[in-house]
């Protein structure tokens, strides 16, 4: 059995954690900075890198202790190299590369999505590859095959917003704070999904790309028209997500070779409509649902250290550089409008 240790600091989330290859969490610790971003409504780089400058050390030996373990005990040190905001990136990949060189313990410089992406088999150690899955974030919006460690074909990513931002822009648009999208589902729970009409963007086209930015003007558009509550709007945005979601993920499905399983992951996996959306999807096709609990979904370090353990072997350089933009499928085909978020 091996052990390691994950770091995590690529976007507001500062993050700890041991991860052992039979799939204990030894120890984790995590702190998000929503205080710290609330005042400007979202993440700010330079806020966040020096919050992570700040937490990640302690952190650190908070996990070590709490485990009563050396550096020598480690078999390798994950850290996420990127994509992400760089200089918080920087902050966890060169406090991994200083503990690795303490340590002589090997160093894996881990894609923070390929952490998303296999956290649904730290939870399941019954899911086999290959499988189809959703990756749904506030920076990514991606349908994928994955076919093994390091092996993904992109279906369709989002032509402008991440379905994770769509939720915090009608948060943000119905004055509920940041980060958006638990407090949005809350709402929502209250609201009549049916009651506000909104559009349901791409949904009928045949490619099975995303697009959140025509949903979100309405949204605005519906809050300014002060004729529908604040509930009714943000169960119908919810409903209105979840059809595109369903509706991409089925022409995505029917485009890939045939896979046992639907996985979601990411922080918009915790919501849990969607996840019964899905389920009901999955089942519809006779197809596995597998979701990590919510606590997997939005970020952490035990998906990163899980990475690590599921490459463990490799061994990166200590001049490895940070990475603002990484795409799991570098082949993927560029989509009309996709920026970074590709
Ligand atoms: O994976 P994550 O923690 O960070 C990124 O890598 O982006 O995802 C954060 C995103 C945010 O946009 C947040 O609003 C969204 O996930 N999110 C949710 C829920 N919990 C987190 N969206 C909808 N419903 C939720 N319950
Ligand atoms: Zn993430």
């Amino acid at each position: 059995m091996g052990i390691v240790l994950g770091i995590e600091s690529s976007c507001d989330e500062t993050a700890a954690a041991l991860v052992t290859t039979d799939r204990a969490i030894v120890a984790q610790r995590i702190a998000s900075q929503d205080a710290e971003h609330a005042p400007y409504g979202g993440v700010v780089p330079e806020i966040a890198a020096r919050a992570h400058a700040e937490r990640l050390a302690p952190m650190i030996e908070a996990v070590m202790d709490e485990a009563g373990m050396a550096l020598a005990d480690l078999d390798a040190i994950a850290a996420t190299a990127g994509p992400g905001l760089i200089g918080g990136v920087m902050v966890g990949l060169v406090s991994a590369k200083a503990l690795a060189m303490a340590g002589d313990v090997p160093l894996i410089a881990v894609n923070h999505l390929e952490g998303h992406a296999l956290s649904p088999r730290l939870a399941d150690p019954t899911l086999e590859f290959p499988y189809a899955l959703l990756l749904v974030s506030g920076g990514h919006c991606q349908i994928l095959r994955v076919e093994g460690v390091g092996r993904y074909r992109r279906l369709a990513t989002t032509i402008d917003d991440a379905l994770g931002e769509a939720f915090d822009k009608t948060a943000k648009i119905l004055g509920l704070g940041f980060p958006g999208g638990p407090a949005v589902e809350r709402l929502a729970r209250e609201g009549d999904p049916r009651a506000v009409p909104l559009p349901r963007p791409l949904v009928g086209s045949g490619e099975p790309h995303f697009s959140f930015a025509g949903l979100k003007s309405a949204v605005l558009r519906a809050k300014e028209s002060g004729k529908h509550a604040d509930a009714d709007i943000a169960a119908s945005f919810q409903q209105a997500a979840l059809d595109c979601v369903c509706d991409r993920l089925a022409i995505a499905l029917d485009a890939m070779e045939p896979v046992p399983a639907l996985v979601v992951a990411g922080g918009v996996a915790a919501n849990r409509a969607i996840r019964t959306a899905l389920e009901d999807l999955a089942n519809a096709r006779g197809m596995r649902f597998v979701a990590p609990p919510p606590g997997l979904c939005t970020d952490n370090a035990a998906m990163i250290a899980w990475a690590g353990c599921e490459r463990l072997g490799q061994s990166d350089p200590l001049d490895i550089a940070a990475r603002p933009r990484w795409p799991l499928d570098p082949e993927a085909e560029p989509v009309r409008g996709a920026g970074y978020k590709a």
